[in-house]
């Protein structure tokens, strides 16, 4: 059976006040006393009972982190942040998914209740609502890329809107003249807030609309959206895809269907996660700063649980930036100099000199 703190106390010879305050490192003991405890607790494999702890401190040290999903890169550069965040201030992390799915988001959540001293939630489906009704009231609460109807917790976000609007006009100015769009999950609200900056993006010019494709935000629906794409007449000459999972399973449908990107059809996408540079050609996207989104959530709710009522109200935009990569280059040079860029020389000079080095500044935020 597990050491109480009463054995320690026999042990040490001392009370069992004296052994609280010698491992909390709170109030008064002498050092032999202390020393007695520290030797007798590790002979004793004592570990204190977190919960019968938090009960008498009213503190569980630990944060609920509440994500739709926590598949792919995307997921695990938002959890880094969050983590970095929480060790920084001895803070443990509770994880758990809804799976985009509010019910199974309320029963996680009240699973939650008493186990953590706040919680972090994304919950880009657009019943958020309902999730959030499960949470009792007084629970320190920040969200992470949430609409404004989801409540007055403090909230961080992407600028998904202007992300993809800049992506698109990107392709515009590099000539594309028909773009389709693959957008991620159905009532996902980073979907939906990424396909409205496309639609801004292509205004009313209705041959600049490509078919726009439902994927899931998954590599597996971006090379399925990417054999319909195949088919479609006309063919598109970009794909914007509403993430990079979607855009790489996408280039490798067209890849393996023989095509040459982005000769024969550019791709991009949303979120700049680490393969992204590695996959060829390397991926032009949007870099979110989905990490800084996490460590500044999770400095917030650090905040809201010292200070109740901290940050209410507060929607903090975290800005993109276009980072231009191989996949979408050379169509521009390829249009206006069509015999330099069939030249392999050709093409290798565009793309070294339209090639942005490093990131470009998008618009600044609004
Ligand atoms: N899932 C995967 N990738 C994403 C998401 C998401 O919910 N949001 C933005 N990029």
């Amino acid at each position: 059976m597990a050491a109480t703190i009463k054995d320690v106390a026999l042990r040490a010879r001392v009370s069992i006040a004296s052994v609280s305050r010698a491992l909390n490192g709170t109030g008064a003991v002498t050092e032999k006393s202390r020393q007695r405890v520290l030797r007798a607790a590790t002979q004793l494999r004592y570990t204190p009972h977190q919960a019968a702890r938090s009960l008498i401190t009213r503190r569980t040290r630990t944060v609920g982190v509440l994500l739709p999903d926590i598949h792919g890169e995307y997921f695990s550069e938002l959890i880094r942040g969050i983590d970095k965040a929480a060790r920084e201030r001895g803070l443990h992390l509770l994880v758990s998914s809804s799976h985009g799915d509010s019910g199974e988001a309320a029963l996680a959540l009240s699973s939650m209740n008493g186990r953590v001293d706040g919680v972090l939630i994304m919950s880009p489906h657009v019943d958020a609502a309902l999730t959030l009704g499960s949470l009792p009231a007084t629970l320190p609460t920040v969200l992470m890329n949430m609409p404004a109807s989801a409540g007055d917790a403090p909230t961080f976000l992407t600028d998904h809107y202007g992300g993809a609007l800049a992506m698109v006009e990107h392709l515009k100015a590099l000539g594309y003249k028909r773009i389709a769009h693959i957008t991620g999950p159905e009532g996902n609200w980073d979907s939906d807030e990424r396909l409205r900056g496309y639609h801004a993006a292509l205004g009313r010019d209705a041959a600049g609309h490509g078919p726009v494709l439902k994927g899931l935000f998954t590599e597996e629906s971006g090379y399925l959206a990417g054999r319909a794409l195949l088919a479609a007449t006309p063919r598109p000459d970009a794909v914007f895809a509403a993430n990079d999972m979607m855009a790489i399973g996408c280039l490798y449908a067209f890849t393996e269907a023989g095509l040459r990107v982005p000769q024969d059809i550019a791709i991009c996408g949303f979120d700049d996660i680490p393969i992204a540079r590695y996959v060829t050609p390397a991926l032009t996207t949007v870099r979110a700063q989905t990490t800084e989104l996490g460590r500044q959530a999770l400095d917030a709710l650090a905040a809201a649980i010292l200070e109740a009522g901290t940050g209410r109200g507060q929607r903090q935009v975290l800005g993109t930036q276009l980072v231009i990569r191989d996949s979408c280059g050379g169509a521009l040079l390829a249009r206006r100099e069509p015999a330099s860029f069939a030249r392999g020389a050709g093409q290798a000079g565009f793309l070294r000199k339209t090639r942005v080095d490093g990131e470009m500044e998008d618009r600044p935020k609004q």
